[in-house]
């Protein structure tokens, strides 16, 4: 099989990656009061000869946690932890950026720190249930409305963790603009339903995600800076709405202008089917001139096509790495991937976790 350009390196005027391999985020949620612990350490430099990886994604802020044990990145004790992982990657070679959330009106106040309510652009609930302590499933709350400074607010704490990420040693961060959490529920006219300068307007509604953008790339530098996804994805119970194309056109036209690192694209498949059409893939990549990663069902021999086809720069795999640590040297020896149990996907402790064998040893 070839993957010539998918092992090949990534060099930018600020950054090198020894290759094309994304590690995607996935959430694991194992960390124990949003603390990661050694496991996630070891865990992380396992998989450090992805050419960059992406974390779970993290908490900005007590009432954004989501799910439960899921990590945060807003006080000094979670910061301190993720410093080691970042330091356990970095001996290994590797390169890692964390994603930061704020899961908005999908968590539970039983999940959040402190059992803070949970929040959202308008108060909007989502069809779904949560798991929560006791491990009960219970139905997603409906969420307060933010007032206009409780969304500042919320656009601050996604700056102020980008500025500790960076502290603590991350080589960038990557907003989660994707799969229905805070941003995206500001996106979608249905769950956004205000009329203050956050809601109505593609620009009003899209402002959430850029303001964050824009104090992320002053604090911390548009080199640093990327964003995840996914549009015609309806994750977390968000419908498709009559302007969907054009918020997401308004938006890469800015984040091109905002020059940040990357954007990247979270595909689901359904069927044989992804969410990102051809066409649109192609409009990204004539309208933003970084780099463009893409996720969502990939094998080796796809990225390498979609690579040689200069649709995308990078792309991201998932499950793969779950089960295959040595992921890059098995995609380079063209070895078998093992499959990941989906079991301990979210739970199960070192089960799943940190078990499963490398093949091949790096550096
Ligand atoms: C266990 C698991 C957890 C995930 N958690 C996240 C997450 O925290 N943030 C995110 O943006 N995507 C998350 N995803 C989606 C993946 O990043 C990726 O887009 C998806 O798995 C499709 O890629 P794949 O087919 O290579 O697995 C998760 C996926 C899995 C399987």
């Amino acid at each position: 099989m070839q993957t010539k350009k998918l092992l090949s390196p990534l060099v930018t005027d600020t950054l090198t990656l020894n290759n094309r391999v994304v590690m995607a985020p996935m959430s694991r949620r194992r960390a124990v009061n949003g603390v990661p612990g050694p496991s996630t350490q070891l865990y992380f430099a396992q998989r450090a000869s992805a050419g960059l990886i992406i974390t779970d994604n993290t908490a900005v802020a007590p009432n954004g946690i989501g799910y439960l044990q899921v990590p945060g990145i807003y006080n000094e004790e979670q910061k301190a932890a993720w410093k080691k992982v970042a330091d356990a990657v970095h001996a290994k070679g590797g390169k890692i950026f964390m994603q930061l959330v704020h899961a908005g009106r999908i968590g539970h106040p039983l999940n959040n720190e402190g059992n803070a309510p949970i929040v959202a652009p308008s108060a909007v609930q989502a069809d779904g249930v949560i798991r929560i302590p006791g491990d009960v499933h219970v139905p997603l709350p409906v969420p307060e409305a933010l007032s206009t400074a409780g969304a500042k607010a919320m656009v601050e704490a996604h700056i102020q963790a980008a500025i500790s990420a960076i502290e603590a040693g991350f080589d960038g961060v990557e907003i989660h603009g994707a799969h229905g959490f805070l941003p995206e529920q500001f996106l979608n006219p249905h769950t956004n339903r205000r009329t203050d300068e956050y809601g109505g307007s593609i620009e009003n509604r899209s402002r959430f995600l850029l303001e964050i953008m824009e104090g992320v790339v002053a604090a911390i530098g548009k080199e640093r800076t990327g964003v995840r996804l996914s549009p015609f994805a309806y994750i977390n119970d968000l419908p498709a709405y009559d302007e969907e194309a054009a918020t997401y056109t308004y938006i890469i036209d800015a984040l091109q202008k905002l020059d940040i690192l990357y954007i990247h694209l979270s595909a689901l498949v359904t069927n044989g089917r992804s969410s990102i059409s051809d066409a649109f893939l192609q409009d990204v990549r004539n309208r933003f001139s970084n780099l463009l990663i893409l996720a969502g069902g990939h094998t080796a021999a796809s990225a390498e096509a979609l690579l040689q086809n200069n649709l995308v720069d990078l792309v991201a795999f998932g499950k793969p790495f779950i089960a295959n640590p040595d992921l890059v040297e098995r995609f380079r020896h063209n070895a078998e991937l093992a499959v990941p149990n989906a079991d301990t996907f979210y739970q199960g402790g070192d089960t799943g976790y940190i078990d499963y064998p490398a093949v091949y040893q790096f550096n």
